[in-house]
């Protein structure tokens, strides 16, 4: 079908904005969220790197956030957002943490993927701002990262002058044209896009048991006059316990990010904060320098596989969720998949590992 159509999308976070924002160009569309660019998207720190958060056995899943990668810089174009160029440094800090690095380095070279692999003191000429104790790392050239806020100002900003009419109602139901809202109250549509995060389980049978919450708490400093700031975005290896510090032009650090299983608790936890904060000042000692601007926790929309569910569920209902670390990342390949799909074409060869029909239970 490639006649206008009336679509409601479910969820107002980077990636339903995204794809309404698409869609708005050849489409009526209502945008279904009580507070809309909030949640996991409003937490995350911006980092667009499927190299560094890649992992062996996921090779799908790089090879989706590579090419929403290549994407990106011509989103952010549209959109009208910056981007960091600067690169990725992963670094290790006990000889455990070096050898994962030497394998993912392996496993890269072996996917022809680009990384550098440097001593600490090389790794300390390139960015000065790190401490001694990092043993070493890679430099991933292509990585690039980007202020999330400003990127959600400006998505629901586009949005609103493309015609998308924002809804504050809350879905309790996707069928085929029709929502269900939770007061009973029903939106009729010719498609309907389940984009509602960690919370889309609950919105279609085919997704239950397929999407759930993973906690991730984050803090935002501030750095201070005579700090020396950190320059690349850094995903270090703690005695391996997973830390990343996202520096932002203005001065804004962004440290992250916890991960746990706590269903729908998003209360910031102090042994979180805690565990943060000293993993992150042994890759840059500094750290004590900086301000502390804000603690806050968001819930990722983990998947079984780590891949995002992206495709149909039956006739006019889509899914667009289970983007789990990768959200930003993914949100211009997403919003392009969900067009192909209204428009009755086939969406990029890269995303055809997570179309949901993967998943037994879920009907086509
Ligand atoms: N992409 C980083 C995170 O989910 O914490």
């Amino acid at each position: 079908m490639s006649s206008r159509q009336r679509i409601v999308v479910v969820g107002g976070g980077v990636i339903g904005l995204s794809v309404a924002w698409r869609l708005a160009a050849s489409h009526e569309v209502t945008l279904l969220d009580p507070t809309p660019a909030v949640g996991a998207s409003w937490v995350a720190g911006g980092m667009l790197a499927p190299v560094t958060e890649s992992w062996p056995g996921e090779e799908d899943l790089l090879d989706l956030g590579s090419a929403s990668l290549e994407s990106w810089p011509a989103f952010a174009e549209a959109v009208g957002v910056p981007l960091q160029t600067e690169g990725t440094i992963a670094a290790a800090l006990d000889s455990a943490d070096a050898a994962v690095l030497d394998m993912l380095a392996d496993h890269l070279a072996s996917r022809g993927r680009e990384v550098r692999r440097l001593t600490g003191p090389e790794l300390r000429a390139a960015d000065p701002a790190l401490g001694p104790s990092i043993r070493s790392g890679l430099i991933v050239p292509g990585d690039l990262a980007v202020d999330t806020r400003e990127l959600l100002r400006r998505l629901v900003d586009l949005a609103r002058e493309a015609g998308v009419a924002f809804d504050p109602r809350s879905a309790a139901a996707v069928r085929p044209g029709a929502v269900v809202l939770t007061d009973g109250a029903t939106l009729g549509c010719d498609t309907a896009v389940i984009a509602a995060g960690a919370w889309s389980s609950a919105l279609h049978s085919a997704l239950e048991g397929l999407v759930r919450p993973v906690k991730g708490e984050i803090l935002r400093l501030r750095v201070r006059p005579g700090v020396v700031p950190l320059r690349h975005t850094v995903r270090a290896l703690v005695e391996s316990r997973h830390v990343y510090l996202v520096p932002r032009p203005g001065g804004e650090l962004v440290l992250g990010a916890t991960q746990y299983e706590a269903g729908f608790d998003d209360e910031v936890i102090v042994g979180g904060v805690r565990d943060l904060l000293v993993d992150a000042e042994r890759v840059l000692p500094g750290l004590a320098e900086y301000g502390l601007t804000e603690c806050a926790a968001g819930l990722r929309a983990g998947s079984l596989d780590n891949l995002p569910l992206l495709g149909r569920l039956e006739p006019g209902v889509l899914v667009a969720a289970g983007h789990h670390r990768n959200g930003l990342l993914l949100a211009p390949i997403t919003a392009e998949v969900v067009n192909a799909l209204v428009a009755g074409e086939d969406p990029p060869a890269s995303a055809a590992a997570a179309d949901p029909a993967r998943h037994a239970r879920t009907k086509r």
